[in-house]
């Protein structure tokens, strides 16, 4: 029974349990189904075009509009991940790139030729930006670039239009909305979905991205990763629920107003320095 061979192949597993116990989460694309994130491309792929479009068009592109085209290159590098499509996330990074460097015509010519096309790729981590990475290289401004991640993947959740310059996504606010306590609206399923997709991704950058508030105390940055790591769990439970044949709407509404809560307990707390 127990022969040689056996043992050596029980050792290995251990050993390789063993190490996944021991090695810090890794930080990859969140896990969630895949037609939810073929979903959320399609979508966040659209917004992204005609976003450069927008900002190849203004006689003075505004610094927040290219900043959530970023932030929108960023998030579906990681769609693209967690799709199997190396072509799209390597493209979009592109985009990206071009947005940084205020070449707009040229990232709205690029950004014509994106598409989402699921494959075989095998998920690796969140995306490293070149331009951030440069600007940011070095010990001492780590927190810098953790920012830069942060605050672009962050910026596609404010709204439509802030101060009349087209904006982001509007998830701050939606949320809000379809949790008011006084006369919530019907929700809508595939809307609800999309969110939730959006900000699973979006907080698994801010999980991996503390800010500075954040890493200045150990207790600070526990409570950190605890919101953050609870907005993505919250993120996934409500994918779960809205697509399933028959949702149950209260479930839903209660975890949608759990997510707003952990993001607003969040910004309470490390939003705005003080
Ligand atoms: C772990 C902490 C944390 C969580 C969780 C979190 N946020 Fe944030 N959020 C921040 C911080 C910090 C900033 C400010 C970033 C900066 O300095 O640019 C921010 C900024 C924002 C902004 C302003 C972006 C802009 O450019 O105008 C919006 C909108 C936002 N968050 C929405 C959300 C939503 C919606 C959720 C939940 C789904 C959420 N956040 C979850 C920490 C968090």
């Amino acid at each position: 029974m127990n022969n040689p061979l056996r043992i050596l192949v029980g050792c290995a597993a251990l050993a390789a349990g063993l190490w996944l116990v021991s090695s810090p989460a890794p930080a990859g694309p969140p896990d969630l189904p895949k037609d939810s994130y073929k979903k959320a491309a399609d979508a966040d792929l659209k917004f992204l075009q005609t976003r450069l479009d927008e900002l190849a068009a203004a006689a003075e592109p505004a610094p927040r509009s290219a900043k959530v085209a970023v932030g929108t290159a960023l998030m579906l590098s990681v769609y693209a991940d967690a799709l199997g499509d190396a072509t799209l996330k390597a493209d979009v990074l592109k985009v990206g790139e071009a947005v940084d460097a205020k070449k707009y015509k040229d990232a709205a010519t690029l950004g014509k030729k994106l598409a989402v096309k699921p494959g075989a790729a095998k998920a690796g981590d969140l995306p490293k930006f070149a331009p951030f990475e440069t600007k940011f290289a070095g010990k001492d401004k780590v927190n810098d670039l953790r920012l830069m991640y942060l605050s672009r993947t962050m910026a596609i959740s404010s709204n439509t239009q802030v101060l009349k310059v087209p904006a982001g996504m509007n998830l701050e606010k939606d949320l809000k909305d379809w949790t008011a306590k006084a006369n919530p609206p019907k929700l809508d399923l595939a809307a609800v979905e999309l969110l939730a997709v959006r900000s699973a991704v979006l907080n698994e950058f801010a999980f991996h991205n503390p800010n500075e508030k954040a890493m200045s105390k150990p207790e600070f940055e526990k409570q950190w990763k605890d919101f953050s790591k609870r907005s993505v769990e919250l993120s996934k439970d409500i994918i779960v629920e809205s697509t399933k044949k028959t949702p149950d709407m209260k479930v839903l509404r209660t975890k949608l107003t759990l997510l707003e809560g952990a993001c607003t307990d969040c910004h309470g707390k490390f939003r705005f320095d003080d």
